[in-house]
């Protein structure tokens, strides 16, 4: 008798894309980002999208993740081989786009890559949000529902839901009623967190209808990403650029045209969700997953004792100084070396950075090999539970309530440095408060 192999016999009918988008977005990420593309940024001991293929590997009848962006082809080669090796039931691969297309644009132009194999379901992560991703309750949702997609939303307060997409829904049949990408006035609290399920037959379809469209009426040609909050539109045939220009986003195009469908539904999380935005979010995320990692008894964890205050994460080959006290929230890289006495709270210190005896450190990002002095303090301010925002307002100035050191720099000894941002290689020799050190 003719033997099937297994692979075959499973059919898989959910794919899952991960857009991890280019080296020009990403920019409010500076200036980590000048060191590692933000989706490689380690938060809670893993990369950014480590957190997201994790979630994804929950899924069961999933084989194979596309990581969708227009990154150089080297850069996840590393991250791919290292999962592949993590996760071996899984096929891991990145396509690149030549060029930006958008967040719908790049999975219309790897259609028959990701249609291999027939999948039902596509799911599709934004890789800059951090959350606990529940996507066992939007696929329990897309069946009950025989939905055409389901989104991920959350509520938050009234004076940023306009930072995002936002969900008019039925409360009730959780039916989305009206999807409006940024708008310019309050229409709901219910926001887009930027994590849907798909039905393969109608998303392709949907974009498809889309790129028709454009050429019958006005569309919107720079569109409202939050990295780019101004929009122009267009009328049709004004512009060949325009005519020629293959970016198609999800939110703009495609969404609010769903919305008039009776099939697409939202699944409200109540846990917690975060965008990673500005380098300063990252602290924000590495506590939200660290906090996660500790709920469920994570063994990557360190133990707590009178000097580990839950939850910490010590990469295995730093070297911590039994009297130094580290935590809540703290992530400690690869060879760092913490001395005696030292105090770490909310930061991140990166992988070779050095924080000597007597040194605090709070609110704060460590560059890679970066030097804080005996007795110095780098310090921000903490962030207010359920703020979307990394930025406050000290003496009338906006400046960013989390401290980051970039690569190789040196703090000196008992030198205070308060709500500063510094690009890599800079020396602090003196005091500093509410500055960007360039
Ligand atoms: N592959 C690819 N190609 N990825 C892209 C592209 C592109 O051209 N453009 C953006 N991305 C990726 C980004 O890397 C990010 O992971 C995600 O798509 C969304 O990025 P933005 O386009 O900057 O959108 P946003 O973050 O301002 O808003 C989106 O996310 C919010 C939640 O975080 C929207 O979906 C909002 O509605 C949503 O609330």
């Amino acid at each position: 008798m003719l033997q099937v192999p297994v692979r075959e016999q499973s059919q898989a009918s959910t794919k899952a894309v991960i857009l991890v988008g280019g080296p020009s977005r990403g920019t409010r990420f500076r200036p980590l980002s000048l060191d590692v593309p933000k989706p490689l940024f380690e938060v809670a001991g893993h990369p950014i999208i480590h957190h997201c293929l994790k979630a994804v590997t929950k899924v069961p009848d999933v084989r194979e993740v596309i990581l969708v962006g227009y990154y150089d082809e080297s850069v996840f080669r590393d991250f791919i081989k290292d999962a592949s090796k993590e996760y071996p039931q899984l096929r891991i691969v990145y396509l690149r786009e030549y060029t930006a297309l958008g967040t719908a644009g790049g999975l219309y132009h790897f259609r028959d890559a990701i249609l291999k194999g027939k999948p039902e379901r596509l799911l599709v992560l934004n890789a800059d949000v951090c959350c606990s991703f529940p996507l066992g309750e939007m696929m329990k949702l897309f069946e009950e529902k025989d939905a055409e997609a389901v989104i991920l939303g959350t509520r938050v307060s009234n004076d940023t839901a306009t930072n995002f997409g936002c969900i008019v829904s039925d409360s009730h049949t959780k039916r989305v009623l009206h999807y409006v990408e940024k708008p310019e006035s309050h229409i709901s609290n219910l926001i887009n967190c930027g994590v849907y399920l798909f039905a393969t037959e109608c998303i392709f379809p949907a974009i498809r209808s889309a790129i028709k469209r454009r050429t019958t009426r006005p569309r919107l040609l720079s569109y409202p990403s939050s990295d780019n909050l101004e929009s122009s539109f267009i009328a049709a045939g004004d512009d060949e650029d325009a005519e020629k220009s293959e970016v198609l986003r999800l939110e703009q195009d495609i969404l609010s045209d769903l919305a008039d469908s009776n099939r697409f539904f939202v699944h409200e999380t109540k846990d917690f969700w975060r965008q990673i935005k500005t380098a300063g979010s990252a602290v924000p995320a590495n506590a939200l997953y660290l906090q996660k990692a500790f709920q469920a008894e994570s063994s990557e964890l360190t133990p707590p004792s009178a000097t580990i205050v839950p939850p910490v994460y010590i990469h295995p080959t730093a070297s911590v100084d039994p009297t130094a006290k580290l935590g809540p929230n703290v992530s400690i890289g690869p060879r760092v070396v913490i001395g005696a006495g030292a105090r770490v709270k909310d930061s991140i210190v990166l992988e070779d950075a050095e924080i000597r005896h007597d040194a605090c450190v709070m609110h704060s990002i460590i560059g890679w090999s970066s030097r804080v002095g005996a007795w110095a303090r780098v310090e921000g301010t903490p962030i207010p539970i359920g703020s979307h925002s990394t930025s406050i307002v000290k003496q009338g100035i906006k400046v960013q309530s989390i401290t980051i050191l970039g690569k190789e720099c040196g703090v000196g000894e008992e030198v205070r440095v308060q709500n500063c941002v510094c690009l890599p290689y800079k020396e602090l020799k003196r005091d500093v408060a509410n500055e960007v050190i360039m």
